[in-house]
């Protein structure tokens, strides 16, 4: 036993940190921007998703236990009310859920298991933003 707290990684670190988490979100926008099925939630976004793929990385970073820059620049700031702005339906938020369950899966964390793990706890945060 003795040691293990020093061993214990977190999600950022277990899923291969920044390299990871840029490749996946990368992956999610091009997902986004290229497949007719995920137009409408392309729709909501502004033309340039170059911001996007910042944030989104930056707050994926922080929010799996590695460097909290975007909690930071956003102090206060909650992922939910930050949505509450936009007419987020069932079915843009399943898109939504969709892309980055592909996005995890093409270039996402060697292991499987985790990867798993991650693609649901992120389709569930946006189903949860649904509201219809
Ligand atoms: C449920 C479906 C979702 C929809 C339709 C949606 C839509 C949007 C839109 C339209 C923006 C503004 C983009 C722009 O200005 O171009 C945005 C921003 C953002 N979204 Fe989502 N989103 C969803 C789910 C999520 C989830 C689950 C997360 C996090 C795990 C997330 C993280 C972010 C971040 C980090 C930003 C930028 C906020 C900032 O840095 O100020 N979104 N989203």
């Amino acid at each position: 036993m003795a040691g293990q707290a020093n061993e214990t990684k977190t999600a950022f670190e277990a899923m291969g940190g920044h390299d990871t988490i840029r490749r996946v979100v990368n992956r999610f926008y091009d997902l986004m921007d290229s497949e007719p099925a995920y137009a409408e939630l392309r729709a909501m976004h502004a033309p340039d998703l170059a911001p996007m793929r910042e944030s989104l990385a930056s707050f994926l970073a922080g929010w799996s236990g590695g460097p909290r820059d975007w909690f930071e620049q956003n102090p206060g700031k909650c992922m939910m009310s930050a949505h509450g702005g936009f007419a987020i339906s069932q079915k843009t938020a399943a898109q939504w859920a969709e892309a980055m369950q592909r996005a995890i899966a093409d270039c996402g964390p060697e292991s499987r298991e985790l990867g798993d793990a991650l693609a649901k706890i992120l389709s569930q945060l946006a189903m949860g933003m649904a509201r219809d």
